[in-house]
């Protein structure tokens, strides 16, 4: 179901409580496909850079090849907050007077830690692989990072276009009023040909900061527009059959649908096998207690059980060995 579910889409995020398994089913998504022939790029966007682990290699902020079909990167969140930082700077630069540049130069070196920094920078990262990847690719796997990460990044695409919107409005205050100030001057004899210089200058700076605003503005709502695609991108809530992560899944999915996002698998991994001792048939029925809520709840979010293995994946061999569990 999984597997029918990514040969259909072109994107594919996986979300999910911390440790449930999202990294290793995202991966074996991706490396699933890339074995019948896609072309396949797996972005984690967690900071705790999880991809690495997984194939027990170092994989940095652009694309490297794992195998055949695979390529793999992690948005590198300190190198994107400083890419982030320095295009918001320049931006707002060309938008205040000299004067207070040193003001805003202070001001985004106190923004690098502030709440939401991060998240927006990954956010303007994650445009960029969708705008990019699409084309290059026939499938991009994003495996984020646990689940209140994952769902302030979904709603972040509206609070941004929202953001770039009031500084569009703002800016347009500001031309109207330099406009009417102009229009006050007019017929004294300011107009000689040295002020009609500066008017045109003017003018070309404020429609070049328009120009930046509507761009930023453009790539926050394409990326909205992309991800409510539900031709294009589906949302897969990997979870354990356990009392709190079934919880949360729903909390995830309540919040996703919210912001108009479609959840269309859950993937309830590391299920306890049904056969075997005493004690594994006990787990086992006990995890269908916590389930039969999901049933309840969300009842028409297909539903794929991948099963408890022995050992940890590490290494493409393991992953490999993975994949046949999600058929
Ligand atoms: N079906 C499974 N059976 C046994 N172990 C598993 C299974 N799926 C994943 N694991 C193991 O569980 C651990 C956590 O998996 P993983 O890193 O994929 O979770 P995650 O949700 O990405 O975690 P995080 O929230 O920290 O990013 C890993 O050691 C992985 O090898
Ligand atoms: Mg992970």
């Amino acid at each position: 179901m999984l597997l029918d579910l990514a040969r259909q889409r072109k994107i594919l995020f996986f979300g999910g409580k911390g440790g449930v398994g999202k990294t290793t089913v995202s991966a074996a998504t991706a490396l699933a496909r890339a074995n019948e022939g896609a072309k396949v790029l797996l972005v984690s966007t967690d900071p705790a850079h999880n991809l690495g682990h997984l194939f027990d290699r170092k994989i940095g902020s652009r694309p490297v090849r794992i195998t055949a079909g695979l390529d793999a990167l992690e948005l590198d969140p300190e190198e994107t907050v400083d890419m982030h930082l320095k295009e918001v700077t320049s931006a707002l630069h060309q938008l205040m007077p000299v004067t207070q540049h040193k003001e805003i130069d202070k001001h985004m070196t106190l923004s690098r830690d502030a709440p939401g920094m991060q998240e927006a920078a990954i956010l303007e990262r994650i445009a960029e692989v969708v705008e990019t990847g699409l084309n290059d690719y026939d499938l991009i796997v994003f495996d984020t990072a646990p689940s209140g990460h994952t769902a302030r990044l979904m709603v972040l695409p509206e609070m941004m276009s929202a953001w770039t919107e009031g500084l569009i409005k703002q800016r347009e205050k500001a031309d109207r009023f330099a406009e009417f100030v102009r229009e006050l001057g007019r017929d004294s004899s300011m107009e000689d040909k040295t002020f009609g210089g500066e008017q045109d200058e003017e003018k070309q700076k404020e429609s070049k900061i328009r120009q930046i605003l509507l761009r930023r503005r453009r790539k926050f709502s394409d990326l909205r527009d992309t991800l409510a695609n539900t031709d294009l991108t589906s949302f897969v809530i990997v979870l354990a059959a356990e009392r709190l992560p079934v919880l949360e899944t729903i909390e995830l999915h309540e919040k996703l649908a919210h912001s108009g996002i479609q959840v269309e698998c859950l993937v309830v991994n590391k299920r306890t096998p049904a056969e075997g001792a005493d004690f594994l048939r006990d787990r086992h029925a006990q995890e269908a207690v916590h389930l039969e809520l999901l049933d309840k709840k969300l009842p028409k979010v297909p539903r794929q059980e991948v099963e408890l293995i022995a050992r940890d994946v590490v290494g493409l061999e393991a992953l490999e060995a993975f994949v046949e569990k999600l058929s």
